[in-house]
């Protein structure tokens, strides 16, 4: 695709738009519908089509925009090539829709899910998580963005419209007819040598000469990214970083860099008024050592900076304090959990040596109802890196030791849902467990992992009253 590099302009996903909304006991519920669907795209424009399954026939599939608070239900028609299981990821979901690997509807079957959307407005995503193959589905096109809004942020006056742009990091590769290559195959890893952003490989985008607020999400399979805005003198350009998994920070923090692994979303603020006229590149300064790596994966997309600003409102300062919200967990300093990410036998990857397969043992962890745990995560070696994922809660990152890195200043600026774990890494992370009971997953985000069985359980469990 090199020869195209650039040329095409970044997609926006659609706007998903509620079939029906009703008030119920004064809340408003709002009713959406998704169809799995197999459908052809265009993209290398000299070669054949390429294949996709995504929601609604599109990939990424259609932008949830919820405002808090207000209910949503998801009929998810499974028309696709294999069964489904939805996960909101990010989101206080009751068990029963978290989408439980095996929770799986076949093929022509449909299910409702149900979202409170009671969590702090954040940037979350949904995907397939159905088990064993997990990887090609969310490859293939099922995955989409789904942010909470909160009015109450609007004081803040960040950038919004057109000038707030939901980004889907992600890497593929195509076969010489134009159609894709599979994921599947390689127990250990899958990295594509084609960067998309919204499922389009290498695009642009034409801004405007102001302040933008950019959504990263990594629906990547293997591959982390350092991303980076280069200017065209080779600098690297400061931005802020506002907010990531569980919302905005407490108040901006500066950067010039932002690492971003698999499942995790940060949200920046970028000034391109410097710029005029001029192109700026987003890069990835984050090469893979464990493969010949490929001669464009540390390019990612282009925006192309226009010579006049056609709308200038929510283009001042970042304000200093963005959210004194945070729900941070009690301090503890006693670790509840220490979970080795190793690999396991017969091509599996496993959670102290207990796989998703280990179906009588895979309950890790029985944390009571509204309790603080601290968890020990550690990786025990080899090159593959493991972007730990725990379900329904959001996670403080208290440490991180034995790497060749620190803690991340916006790692620790806000809760998380993802922590990467790089080899020989120990990092800690505390987290409440609530606000519901129930049996929740917790994985590796290396989606190949993932579908090696690098998952297990925990059981949030009852108080008794
Ligand atoms: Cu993004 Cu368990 O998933
Ligand atoms: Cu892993």
């Amino acid at each position: 695709y090199d020869d195209y590099m650039f040329q095409y302009p970044l997609p926006i996903p659609a706007t998903a738009q509620p079939d029906f909304t009703e008030t119920v006991n004064g809340t408003e519920v709002q009713f959406y519908s998704l169809t799995i669907e197999p459908y052809t795209q265009q993209v290398y424009p000299n070669l054949g089509p390429a294949h996709f399954v995504g929601y609604n026939g599109t990939a990424p599939g259609p932008t949830f925009w919820i405002k808090k608070g207000t209910e949503t239900i998801v009929r998810v028609l499974n028309k696709g090539e294999d069964t489904a299981s939805l996960h909101l990821h990010g989101s206080y979901t009751h068990s029963v829709w978290d989408g439980w690997a095996g929770d799986e509807m076949n093929v022509g079957q449909w299910k409702d899910y149900y979202y409170p959307n009671t969590e702090s407005a954040r940037p979350m995503w949904y995907h397939d998580h159905a088990e064993g193959h997990t990887a090609s589905d969310a490859y293939y096109g099922q995955a989409g963005f789904y942010v909470i809004w909160d009015p109450e942020e609007d004081s803040l006056a960040l950038p919004t419209g057109q000038y707030d742009v939901p980004l889907a990091l992600s890497d593929k590769t195509y076969q010489s007819n134009g159609d894709l290559v599979s994921p599947e195959g390689n127990p250990i890893n899958f990295f594509g040598d084609t960067i998309h952003v919204n499922e389009q490989p290498w695009p642009y985008m034409a801004t405007d000469p102001r302040k933008y607020r950019l959504r990263f999400v990594d629906m990547s399979t293997s591959r982390p990214f350092d991303l980076y805005f280069e200017d065209p003198d080779g600098n690297w350009i400061d931005f802020q970083v506002i907010g990531s998994d569980s919302g905005l920070f407490s108040g901006p923090v500066e950067s010039n860099d932002v690492v971003i692994s698999m499942g995790e979303r940060y949200e920046v603020v970028i000034d391109f008024s410097p710029y005029a006229g001029k192109n700026i590149t987003l890069k990835n300064n984050m090469q893979q050592v464990q493969i010949n790596e490929y001669s464009n994966t540390d390019k990612v997309m282009r925006f192309m900076v226009g010579d006049s600003v056609s709308d200038d409102t929510a283009n001042g300062d970042v304000p200093a304090t963005l959210n004194d919200n945070i729900d941070w967990p009690a301090e503890r300093s006693e670790v509840d959990h220490t979970f080795n990410f190793q690999m396991g036998g017969d091509d599996t990857w496993t959670i102290n040596g207990v796989s998703f397969n280990d179906v009588n043992n895979r309950v890790l962890a029985r944390p009571p109802q509204g309790t603080v745990e601290l968890w020990e995560l550690h990786h025990t070696g080899g090159p593959a890196v493991h972007p730990v994922h725990v379900h329904l809660v959001n996670l403080q990152v208290v440490s991180r030791t034995g790497g060749s890195r620190g803690l991340l200043p916006y790692e620790t600026a806000g809760l998380k849902d993802v922590v990467l774990l790089e080899p020989g890494e120990t990092v800690r992370v505390l987290a409440e467990y609530g606000p519901w009971n129930g049996m929740y997953m917790f994985h590796c985000h290396n989606l190949i992992h993932e579908d090696h069985a690098m998952l297990d359980v925990f059981n949030v469990t009852k108080l008794s009253e």
